[in-house]
């Protein structure tokens, strides 16, 4: 079987915000295929599209109306089928975004569903009757907010839903709707698709006896550990392996919140027959306060040792055993230079150094658009971001529970609401940079006359370059795939420091986090006598001077 995902660089594409071709404000398929060539410079393998099936859009299309058919402002089935078609054209490969914990409330699964106890899709989601004194089942919240039940009149029962509440969540138990997942992967693996990303895949078992989490100062609904990895994860994924994924060599990346690399060894381990590799949410939410009654909206300071600590020990754990999906940025994340970088005076040389750490490590490295052109997060009023997640929290946790004020929840917004991802790519310095001749559905951050992907392409010293010149390395240099891992100078503040070997082939990775020049004596012992320049982000690399603000670079000994 085909590992072509271990030398390769997969590309991420939000539709909506990508590109539009005709006027409407919203990105579409033809909008991806007029952008082909340009994916093509890059050299990007793959393209991983989030969700553009048909969807009432409530959590822009991680809500899903019919699997089979594209929504209509993202264009027709048969766009899709060209935009496949043309991808694979010039070797690029297409993986679809799976949304299989949920369902949109729309779909006609549910529709019928709700409609009563008797209905042949009536175990097609789960539901429970209330507490005796109405209430909902149990004290299971939302990831965005509230409880995770909704009451439905109709059967007198609650539906559970992680996500909104016209998410209902489907019910893995039941071996029909598993067929009905598998049959739809096929539909699309018969057109072309080529590989799977996996929505909140750590979700879709349940602990089907639904027990209240234990209560918790502050919150009337949680959502902890019961949340994933329920008792048959792994057994339904194996199952989906042997139907379908197996069968068609497909390509995997499963979502996994609440996952270690403890845990990522169960789904990537290639002798358990499962995924290729996951998403982890750990190096993402380090500066996360646990347990806070306002969830992600609670930030504390971030320790850069603590994201080397973390990506390290994936790096070793899966190390023979598993594969790392590398990643900073996606459409659920802010842009890492704004978060906990430069994205002012350094903001070239800090988007390098982040793309230097993390293409210089094992596994397959993740693009997210526009973070190839450095694009930087939105600093909007609250009511011009368009995100369900962050209206809903407020709701949730500034009007309702009053736990977080209206001015510290807006500055959390500003570093890590998902709009800051989504807002629209900028391509060049005209109208609504470039992306619609209509009026962008989401506010185009005003930073585009400098940031965009024409100014880019004219500078031989960009960040766009930087990227295309990494992704060529993880082409043709066996050490990036295959190499051993070894981090140094695991407490030093600025530093990310480490080694690559494979067979006689060393390569040292460097760079300095901070806006300050940093002396540097400690690395000296890890230096080699000869060696000569892999990649950097300074004209000239000289390891025995003091690093330079967010200096970064690999150099590979020579003999
Ligand atoms: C994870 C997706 O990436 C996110 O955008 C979505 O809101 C949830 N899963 C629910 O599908």
């Amino acid at each position: 079987m085909s590992e072509w995902w271990k030398d390769a660089v997969i590309y991420q594409i939000y539709p909506r915000s990508y590109n539009d071709s005709n006027g409407d404000g919203w990105g579409d398929l033809n909008g991806i295929i007029e952008k082909l060539d340009y994916l093509k410079v890059l050299g990007v393998d793959a393209l991983w599209i989030s969700p553009v099936y048909d969807s009432p859009q409530d959590d822009n299309g991680y809500d899903i109306r019919d699997y089979r058919k594209i929504y209509d402002r993202f264009g027709s089935n048969d766009d899709m089928e060209r935009l496949i078609h043309e991808a694979h054209q010039r070797g690029i490969k297409i993986i679809m975004d799976l949304v299989a914990n949920h369902t949109s409330d729309e779909h006609y699964w549910f529709q019928e569903s709700r409609k009563s106890k008797a209905n042949p899709y009536s175990d097609y989601y789960i539901w429970k009757d209330p507490k005796p004194d109405g209430s909902p089942p149990n004290n299971w919240g939302s990831h965005f907010g509230g409880s995770a039940w909704e009451y439905a009149p109709e059967r007198d029962q609650y539906y559970l839903h992680f996500y909104t509440r016209k998410q209902p969540d489907l019910n893995w138990e039941n071996e029909t709707v598993r067929q009905e997942i598998y049959d739809l992967m096929q539909f699309w693996v018969d057109k072309g698709v080529d590989g799977w990303r996996m929505d909140v895949i750590a979700e879709i078992s349940k602990y089907t006896d639904f027990p209240d989490y234990p209560p918790q100062p502050g919150k009337a609904f949680i959502v902890g550990s019961m949340h994933q990895n329920g008792p048959r994860l792994h057994e339904f994924i194996q199952e989906m392996n042997r139907k379908v994924l197996a069968p068609n060599e497909s390509m995997t990346v499963g979502e996994a919140p609440g996952s270690n690399a403890e845990l990522a060894k169960l789904f990537t381990d290639p002798e358990r027959h499962e995924l290729n590799m996951i998403f982890t949410f750990e190096h993402v939410e380090l500066d996360r306060v646990p347990n806070s009654p306002n969830r992600k909206w609670a930030l504390r300071p971030f320790q850069f040792t603590e994201l080397k600590r973390v990506l390290s020990e994936w790096q070793d754990t899966l190390r023979g055993c598993g594969w790392n999906a590398l990643y900073f940025e996606n459409h659920d994340r802010p842009r890492i230079i704004s978060r906990w970088g430069n994205d002012t005076n350094y903001r070239k040389e800090c988007a390098k150094a982040f793309a230097t750490v993390l293409h210089g490590m094992q596994g397959t490295p993740y693009v997210y658009q526009g973070e190839e052109i450095g694009m930087v997060n939105s600093h909007y009023d609250l009511d011009e971001y368009d995100d369900v997640e962050i209206k809903n929290a407020y709701k949730a946790y500034v009007l309702k529970n009053k736990s977080i004020s209206e001015a510290a929840f807006k500055k959390a917004v500003w570093q890590v609401g998902r709009d800051n991802a989504r807002t629209p790519m900028q391509w060049n310095a005209g109208h609504e940079a470039g992306f619609t001749s209509g009026e962008a559905w989401l506010k185009v951050n005003p930073r585009y006359p400098e940031i965009n992907v024409e100014e880019a392409l004219s500078d031989p010293n960009s960040i766009f370059y930087y990227y295309k010149k990494l992704i060529e390395l993880r082409h043709k240099e066996a050490i990036l795939s295959e190499g051993t891992y070894q981090l140094f100078l695991a407490d030093d503040p600025h530093l990310f420091v480490y080694e690559r070997t494979y067979g006689d082939e060393k390569w040292l990775i460097v760079a300095n986090f901070s806006e300050e020049t940093v002396e540097t004596d400690e690395l000296k012992p890890f230096l080699y006598d000869r060696w000569d320049r892999v990649i950097s982000n300074y004209a000239t690399v000289d390891p025995h001077q003091p690093l330079r603000p967010y200096e970064a670079f690999i150099i590979r000994k020579t003999i």
